[in-house]
Order: structure tokens, then C-alpha cells, then sequence
């Protein structure tokens, strides 16, 4: 018997032991830095090329969907240009993250250099070296129109603003120390991609800037993954503030029986669009998307026609799990 407790004892302290260790190793690598090159990409005075970039975020890249705080979401959903000030949030499994805030101030982008904004949303390494969550899909944006919104923030008014710090309980330190890596580019990114009406343009924009591709896909909510084949929707998003309730994005694909636009025309979807949000508890950023060119729909509108049907049935549109 009293070898038995003895072994018993051994062991207890061999698994203490163990976890102590797991805990420490966790919150080390919690802080885990990564290393990225610095693009060369500075901010430009060109009026043309300002104004490009405010067409980007404002519109197509939706900054403001995600870079504002929740008191300014009913001129978000107007498609206003809004102080991008920061401070929204998204509550995850594992803890809540904030953005940051992206005007010339010192609580915000000052002390940035154009590179390290580069860095940031081409490499996902932020500036202090952390692996950034993949919330932001502009990894292969083009050299041209990164320059174009990096020249965009730096006109911005100044707004001084504190966003709280992101924090992550012990479940998301360690998905943090073991599972999240930068997101960066494909390949070699192009130095420039033409806006035309096409397909192909359609693609970059629906992959690159708009991330169309990042919610109507399936993915973990827990790393960010995908699980599912591009397009065919089934991502359940959660609701803010409404705990077990998820919303659904459908199937984009030209799927004749299950997706969800494969017998919309062209003016019809452009038309979807400039009718803004119908379903309150929705992700989609059907504010800023309200700033979306004609010709640029189209093409997105051309290139989703363009791609694999999947026949993939999501179910309801809104889910509530208890
Ligand atoms: C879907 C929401 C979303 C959109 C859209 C979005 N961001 Fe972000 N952004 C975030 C989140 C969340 C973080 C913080 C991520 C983290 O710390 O892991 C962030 C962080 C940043 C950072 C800080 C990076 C660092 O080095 O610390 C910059 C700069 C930034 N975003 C710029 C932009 C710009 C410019 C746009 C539009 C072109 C944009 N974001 C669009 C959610 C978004
Ligand atoms: C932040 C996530 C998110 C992004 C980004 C997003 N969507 Fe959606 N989308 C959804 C969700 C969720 C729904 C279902 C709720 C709704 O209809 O608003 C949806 C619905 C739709 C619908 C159906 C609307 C209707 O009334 O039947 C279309 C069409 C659509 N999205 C196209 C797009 C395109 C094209 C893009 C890129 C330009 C895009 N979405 C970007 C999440 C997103």
C-alpha cells in the first residue's frame, strides 16, 4: 500500500511537473515574435493616387467596417467616410481583439513607418512583431494599391483615441504560441493591376481587397483556416453581443441548384448592392460596399461565374446554437 501512494505521489508530481511547464512554454511563445521583410512602399502626395486609395478604403476594402469604434456603425452602414479611429472589436472563443486605430495620431499610425504599415498587411507580421489574426485579406494587394492606401491614411486628421489592448484568455494564448502564423503572400505580388472589367480583375478583387472569398468560405473560427472549397459559402459568423447566435454566408459559386446568385443577372447584383444591408445581424460590409463602382461589381459579378460550381447546400441564413 505504501509503495503504491509513493508511485501514486511520483506521479502527481511528474504531471505537475508537465503542466507547469506546458503553462510556462504557453506564455512564452504567447509573445513569440516573427520576422517579415519590409516592403519598400511609401506613401505618395500624387492626387490621383490619394484618391484611389480612398476609393479602396472606404469602399471595396471596408477599412472602416472594422477600424471604427461601435458608436459610428450607423454611418458605417450609410457608406460615410468616417474617422477611421479604431477601437471595434470581435469577441472569439478566446478572447477579444481590437483594431487599431489608423489616423496620424500618437495613439494610432505616428509612429509607423510606410514600410511597417506594408509589413503589416502584406506579411501579417504587425509592428511589433506579433503574428496578426487573418482578419485583413490584402496580402497579395498589388505595390501600386498598397502605396495608394498607405497615401490615403497618411491625409487623415489626426484623432487621438486609446483602443484597449487585445487580450486573449489561456485557451487563445496557447492557439497563439502553437497555432498562429503570419498569412502572407501567394507568390510574387504585382507591381500593378489594372482596373478593367473583367473576370480577371474581378478575381483580384474579390480574393485580394474585398475578401468575398475569406467569409464565403468555410473556415475555423478558432485559427482562421479554411475548411471548405472557396465560394461555396457554409462559414457560420458570429453575432456581436448575441452569444450562440451565428450568421451564414452562402454559396457563391454558379452551383444551378444550390448557389445562391446562380440565377441572378449581372444588373441584378449590382442591384443587391446598392440596396445596403437587409439582414440586421449581418457581417457582410454592405456599408462601405455601398461605395463599390458599377464596373467593379461586374467584374466580381463575372468572375464568381467563372469559377468551379459547388454544390453545396448551407442551411438557414441565421443559426442559434445554446
Ligand atoms: C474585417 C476587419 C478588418 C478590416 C476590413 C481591416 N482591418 Fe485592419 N485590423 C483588423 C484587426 C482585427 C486588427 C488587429 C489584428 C491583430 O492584432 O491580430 C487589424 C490591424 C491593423 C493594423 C495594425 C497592424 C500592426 O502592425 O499592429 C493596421 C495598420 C491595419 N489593420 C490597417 C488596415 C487597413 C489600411 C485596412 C483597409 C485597407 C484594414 N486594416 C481593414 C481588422 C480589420
Ligand atoms: C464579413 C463577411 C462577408 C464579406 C466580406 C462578404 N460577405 Fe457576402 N455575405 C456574408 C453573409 C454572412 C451573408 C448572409 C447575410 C446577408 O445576406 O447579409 C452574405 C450575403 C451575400 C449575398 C446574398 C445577399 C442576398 O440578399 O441574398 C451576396 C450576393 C454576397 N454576400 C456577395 C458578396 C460579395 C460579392 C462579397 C465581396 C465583394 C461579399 N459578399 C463579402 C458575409 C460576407
Amino acid at each position: 500500500m505504501k509503495t503504491f501512494l509513493r508511485i501514486l505521489k511520483r506521479i502527481g508530481l511528474i504531471l505537475l511537473v508537465i503542466l507547469v511547464l506546458f503553462v510556462a512554454v504557453v506564455y512564452i511563445r504567447a509573445d513569440r515574435t516573427f520576422e517579415a521583410p519590409l516592403p519598400e512602399i511609401s506613401a505618395s502626395r500624387d492626387s490621383a493616387v490619394i484618391a484611389r486609395g480612398e476609393y479602396l478604403v472606404y469602399g471595396p476594402a471596408h477599412c472602416a467596417d472594422c477600424h471604427t469604434s461601435r458608436d459610428q456603425r450607423a454611418d458605417v452602414l450609410a457608406g460615410k467616410h468616417v474617422p477611421l479611429h479604431g477601437g471595434g472589436y470581435f469577441d472569439l472563443p478566446f478572447g477579444r481583439v481590437y483594431t487599431h486605430n489608423l489616423t496620424s495620431d500618437a495613439t494610432g499610425l505616428l509612429s509607423f513607418s510606410d514600410y511597417e504599415i506594408a509589413r503589416s498587411l502584406r506579411y501579417g507580421v504587425a509592428k511589433d512583431g506579433h503574428a496578426l489574426l487573418d482578419f485583413m485579406p490584402f496580402h497579395n494587394l498589388s505595390d501600386e494599391d498598397l502605396t495608394a492606401v498607405i497615401s490615403f491614411l497618411r491625409t487623415l486628421e489626426p484623432v487621438k483615441y486609446e483602443v484597449p489592448k487585445t487580450e486573449f484568455n489561456f485557451i487563445g494564448k496557447a492557439i497563439k504560441a502553437f497555432m498562429i502564423k503570419p498569412i502572407g503572400p501567394d507568390g510574387e505580388v504585382a507591381k500593378s493591376v489594372t482596373p478593367a472589367l473583367s473576370a480577371e480583375y474581378g478575381k483580384y478583387l474579390a480574393n485580394s481587397i474585398a475578401n468575398c472569398r475569406g467569409c464565403h468560405t468555410n473556415r475555423s473560427l478558432a485559427t482562421g483556416e479554411y475548411t471548405g472549397p472557396f465560394f461555396a459559402g457554409g462559414f457560420h459568423m458570429p453575432v456581436d453581443d448575441k452569444p450562440g447566435v451565428f450568421v451564414v454566408s452562402p454559396n457563391l459559386t454558379p452551383d444551378p441548384e444550390t448557389g445562391h446568385i446562380a440565377k441572378w443577372s449581372e444588373d441584378d447584383f449590382v442591384k443587391r448592392f446598392r440596396e445596403g444591408k437587409k439582414i440586421p445581424d449581418s457581417p457582410m460590409p454592405w456599408g462601405p460596399f455601398s461605395n463599390f463602382s458599377d464596373d467593379d461589381l461586374r467584374s466580381i459579378y463575372r468572375f464568381l461565374h467563372t469559377i468551379e460550381p459547388v454544390k453545396q447546400v448551407n442551411g438557414p441564413t441565421i443559426v442559434v446554437e445554446n
